[in-house]
């Protein structure tokens, strides 16, 4: 193949260079696309033919089923590693020795306080403030409590806001809910592992002492994996965006949180556990809502289905299934939803509909169920979604700022009013 692309445009031929990924992926690179042809760009909606940045961390290949976290494959991180060597992995490029590990997770430990004064703006939220919401305003006031902006020139500044947000971050998952429970708020136990003392400050009792169950912590651990990066996805967009004009770590995260919330994205775990809980309550008539879900005058969709990228099976939705089936047989919990939902996907991989569009089950459509299982309440399920992409999105800032990218802006095509005399 060569290694040009040639565009015409009004007789004139102009030539682009062809980037090549590892991957041998290709992209036509445009960057002067405007100035050698005097101002013309090119119009996608919705980025759906756009490589927004040449990245190093996660590779996907949404024909093929594959997903890697720098060259490591999703099934082999979620046998074998722990969630806090993967966050290790992403942000720093390999998996970490026992005592990196030992020293990184005692640094994040280091810096788990939170202000108490976090907490008299928590109270402001009403009780009906949806989780979402309140962990990213907390997460923005974040700032307001360390103000100095980091110099990304020094590796040091930057492993301290990253080891920072790491260690804060739980602390608000679990404020976040225990509040909106009535429950006392607590600092957490730093004897503990980082996904074992996070459920601890979500689910111990003030009155009991707080037992650790390993299927639990395991599922957990398993589940956050799963979620810790999926390349320029809307989220880590905004927040490869929002930290291009310089802003911190902090608030760009606090806009992942909220870009996340969108049923189209990580909100639809919750969309799906409520679909499926109102499939039951119609009586488990699934034939009704396959038939709603393709009926293009009807709004319903089939959360939990369909993806930008992967037009084959979501491999992280593999490895959930099976996960849910095991997870509730060890907690000894039978969830009738968890055979609507499988009978849900067994009706839409024999259907047209979802066959010509390429439609399979994503990471959303079982893991609301374990979660539910673990006793997590269903508008927290975006939370956790947050928490195990918070090492990705901040890999992906920090390989943004590392690289000075330029400031994100687009351009648009008007198609306004011309010019008119007031
Ligand atoms: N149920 C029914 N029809 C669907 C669905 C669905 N879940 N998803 C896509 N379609 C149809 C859509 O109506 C369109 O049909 P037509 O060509 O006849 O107009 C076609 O499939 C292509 O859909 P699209 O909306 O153009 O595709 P997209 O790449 O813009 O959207 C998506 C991808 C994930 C937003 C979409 O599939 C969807 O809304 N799924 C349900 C929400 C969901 O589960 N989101 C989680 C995504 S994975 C985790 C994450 O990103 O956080």
């Amino acid at each position: 193949m060569s290694n040009k692309a040639k565009l015409t445009v009004g007789g004139k031929e102009y030539e682009f260079p062809l980037v090549k990924g590892s991957e041998e992926e290709v992209a036509i690179d445009i960057k002067s696309l405007r100035s050698v042809t005097g101002g013309i760009t090119t119009l996608d909606p919705g980025f759906k033919n756009t490589s927004s940045c040449e990245s190093a961390i996660t590779f996907l290949d949404g024909e093929k089923g594959i997903l890697r976290y720098r060259g490591y494959s999703i099934e082999d991180l979620a046998e074998k590693a722990s969630f806090l060597g993967v966050v290790y992995l992403l942000i720093f490029g390999d998996l970490p020795t026992e005592e990196q590990l030992a020293v990184f997770h005692a640094d994040i430990k280091s810096k788990s306080v939170v202000d108490d004064d976090i907490k008299k703006i928590l109270d402001a939220f009403p009780k009906s403030a949806h989780p979402m919401g309140v962990l990213s305003s907390l997460t923005s006031a974040l700032t307001a409590f360390n103000p100095a902006s980091v110099d990304v020139s020094s590796a040091e500044a930057m492993y301290n806001t990253v080891v920072k947000i790491l260690g804060k971050f739980p602390v608000l998952v679990a404020w976040t809910m225990r509040k909106k429970q009535g429950l006392p708020l607590d600092y957490g136990d730093n004897t503990l592992g980082y996904v074992e003392n996070l459920l601890k400050m979500m689910f111990k009792q003030p009155n009991e002492e707080y037992v650790p169950n390993p299927i639990v912590i395991n599922a957990l651990d398993k589940l956050l994996i799963l979620h810790a990066d999926h390349e320029q996805n809307c989220s880590t967009s905004t927040v490869r965006v929002v930290g291009s004009s310089h802003a911190g770590l902090f608030a760009s995260i606090s806009a992942g949180i909220s870009a996340l919330w969108g049923p189209l994205h990580g909100g639809a775990n919750q969309a799906v556990l409520e679909m499926l809980e109102a499939i039951r309550e119609d009586g488990g008539d699934t034939k009704k809502y396959m038939a709603k879900a393709k009926d293009s005058n009807d709004p319903f969709r089939l959360m939990g289905f369909g993806h930008r990228v992967y037009k084959n099976f979501d491999p992280r939705a593999r490895i959930i299934k099976v996960a849910a089936d095991e997870v509730l047989a060890d907690l000894g919990i039978e969830d009738p939803i968890l055979d609507i939902a499988k009978a849900l996907e067994q009706e839409a991989l024999q259907d047209d509909y979802f066959v010509q569009r390429k439609l399979y089950p994503n990471v959303d459509f079982y893991s609301g169920i374990i979660y539910r299982a673990m006793g997590i309440p269903v508008d927290m399920f975006t939370v956790m979604f947050a928490l195990g992409r918070l090492p990705g999105w901040i890999a992906q800032w920090k390989e943004m700022r590392n690289k000075k990218e330029p400031i994100g802006r687009p351009r648009q095509v008007y198609t306004g009013s011309n010019q008119r005399s007031f």
